[in-house]
This record gives structure tokens, C-alpha cells and sequence, in this order.
């Protein structure tokens, strides 16, 4: 029988197994439908979720919040004025005091320390919305959209293309847990961390999955799923100009998606930077599933929610 996911914190797509990733998928597929056809599922009547958000946010703060809405939940909006993490009142003291009030915490934060601290010392699950190193929902909600889309996921061909960030990171573990093979193509200096890549790597060698790292553009050819991301991630905004210029030739548009051969799905995690990574003939183009994606946030964290909380 399947150990319980209740209690758990998901600070790092390291941190789950892919059994238990099937699990949330499985979960956010029957909540999906749920929430498709009116059924209810309060299925966290009375439970609390305090949002803390150091950086702006659309998909998910609205995925979260609804999300527990529709739970029977409610959730609590912590902006960066209002707590000032680690300011106002040390880390592990704000995550005491959550944990005395709350279910389960959500954080958006800059540093992936203080995601870690929260997780150590709330006593309540608490769930990475985003930190500088690590996107973890949002690789669980790309991954569940390419099952959709292709009904399968060990064997298919992932590229991301552009800055080996947040987001790339998320992708690549999870995607190695999961027995996809996933190349990552970055310009020579904005390449993924070499801790992601060795626990990739392990995970890989139990999978089957096969990893690429490539510098080259037209490494794409075969992908049947290409992503990109923003070049300047929040926090690097002083940056955006610079790697404007360096990152131009690994821009997803026309021409980029042909030389990958067939008709690959597009993604992108949003927000995106219209003409700088992705053109609009791209964003808007057959292939394009990035709403897809952007609506499964809200299934696809019920779902964790649910499971953890
Ligand atoms: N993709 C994503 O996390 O979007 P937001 O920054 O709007 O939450
Ligand atoms: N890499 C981007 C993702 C935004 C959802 C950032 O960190 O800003």
C-alpha cells in the first residue's frame, strides 16, 4: 500500500519520488474533472494555507487561492510588505508562528534557504511556489500537461532552451525521475547548476531517462516538446539587457520549431516576454499548450494540496 503524503513538504522536485508524482497526477486528473463537470470535492473543508509572496506573482497566487477555495479551504495573502521574511522577524520565527495558525504554508521567495528554513521549522507542509533555484509546481503542472496532451511521458523528448534557471532545474528533475529524456540547451555560462544535473543524473540511471547539455540551437532536431522561459528571472532585472543580447540566437520562433521536425508542443511557464524568448506566431501558433499549462497550476496543487495538507 501506498505510504501517506500527509505532512510532507514539497521544497524540491528532489524531494518526491516518482511514484509519489503519479500520485498527485492521478489526483489532479480526478479533480480536474471534478471541477470540470461541478462536482464538489471540499475535500480541506476548514483548512488554512498561508501565501507568502516575496516576488510578484499571477498563476500562482490566483491557482493557490482558488484552489483552496474550491477545497472548502481558505487561503491568507502574506506580500513581501507584510511580513518582510527574514526583516521584520527571523525566518525560522515566522514559520513557528504559521505553524501554530495554519494547515500549510506556500512561499515565493528569493532565496531556496529560507523555503527550506519554513519547511524545517512550521511543523505544517510547506510548498515551494517558486524560489530562486527551484520552480517545483510548476514542473509537476508542465508534466501532467504533456501526459495529456501525449498520453505518455518515459521516452519523450523534452528540450528546454534558455537560461538554465528556476524552472529548468524543476523541469530536469522531474523529468529524469519520470523517464523522459531532457536536454537542456543554454548559452556557454548560463548553464543549469551541476547539483541538479548529478541528482538528474542518478535518478536518470534508474529511469532510463537521457540527459543532454548542449550550448547549440539546433540540438532541438527530434524534440517532441520544446520550453523556454523568461532570460532575466525575477531578481535579475538589472541583467535583462546583457542577456537580451547573449540569448538572442536561442529565441523559440518559427524557425527554431521546424528544425526540430514534426509538430512539437511549445511551452512556456509564463510570463512571457513577447518577441525576446518566444514570438507570438509561437505563442499563438497550433503547438502552443502554454495556457494549457498555465491551467493546470490550479488541478495540479489541488491536488499536492490535498495530498500533503
Ligand atoms: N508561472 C508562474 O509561476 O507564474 P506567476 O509568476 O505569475 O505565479
Ligand atoms: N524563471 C522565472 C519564472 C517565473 C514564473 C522567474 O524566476 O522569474
Amino acid at each position: 500500500m501506498a505510504v501517506s503524503m500527509k505532512g510532507r513538504s514539497l521544497v524540491s522536485m528532489a524531494d518526491f519520488s516518482a511514484e509519489e508524482i503519479w500520485r498527485v497526477w492521478e489526483l489532479a486528473t480526478e479533480l480536474k474533472r471534478k471541477q470540470k463537470t461541478g462536482e464538489p470535492h471540499r475535500i480541506l473543508e476548514g483548512k488554512q494555507l498561508a501565501m507568502i509572496f516575496q516576488k510578484p506573482s499571477l498563476r500562482t497566487q490566483v491557482s493557490f487561492e482558488t484552489g483552496m477555495a474550491q477545497l472548502g479551504g481558505h487561503a491568507v495573502f502574506l506580500g513581501p510588505d507584510h511580513i518582510q521574511l527574514g526583516k521584520r522577524e527571523s525566518v525560522p520565527d515566522v514559520a513557528r508562528v504559521l505553524g501554530r495558525m495554519v494547515d500549510g504554508i506556500m512561499a515565493r521567495v528569493f532565496g531556496h534557504a529560507d523555503v527550506e528554513t519554513l519547511a524545517e521549522y512550521a511543523g505544517v507542509p510547506v510548498i515551494n511556489g517558486l524560489s530562486d533555484s527551484e520552480h517545483p509546481c510548476q514542473a509537476l503542472a508542465d508534466l501532467f500537461t504533456i501526459y495529456e496532451k501525449m498520453r505518455r511521458l518515459e521516452g519523450v523528448n523534452l528540450t528546454y532552451i534558455g537560461d538554465g534557471n528556476n524552472v529548468a532545474a524543476s523541469l530536469l528533475l522531474t523529468g529524469a525521475k519520470v523517464g523522459m529524456n531532457v536536454t537542456l540547451i543554454s548559452p556557454d555560462g548560463y548553464e543549469i547548476d551541476s547539483r541538479y544535473v548529478q541528482i538528474a543524473r542518478s535518478d536518470a540511471a534508474r529511469s532510463g531517462s537521457r540527459l543532454r547539455f548542449s550550448s547549440d540551437p539546433d540540438d532541438v532536431a527530434g524534440s517532441h516538446v520544446i520550453y523556454t522561459d523568461t532570460w532575466a528571472s525575477m531578481g535579475q532585472e538589472a541583467e535583462a539587457e546583457e542577456r537580451a543580447r547573449i540569448f538572442k540566437p536561442f529565441q523559440v520562433n518559427n524557425e527554431l520549431v521546424a528544425q526540430a521536425g514534426g509538430a512539437p508542443i511549445v511551452m512556456h511557464c509564463l510570463p512571457a516576454h513577447r518577441g525576446q524568448e518566444i514570438t507570438d506566431e509561437v505563442m499563438d501558433g497550433p503547438n502552443s499548450v502554454v495556457f494549457d499549462e498555465a491551467e493546470n497550476r490550479l488541478h495540479v496543487q489541488k491536488a499536492l494540496m490535498a495530498l500533503l495538507m
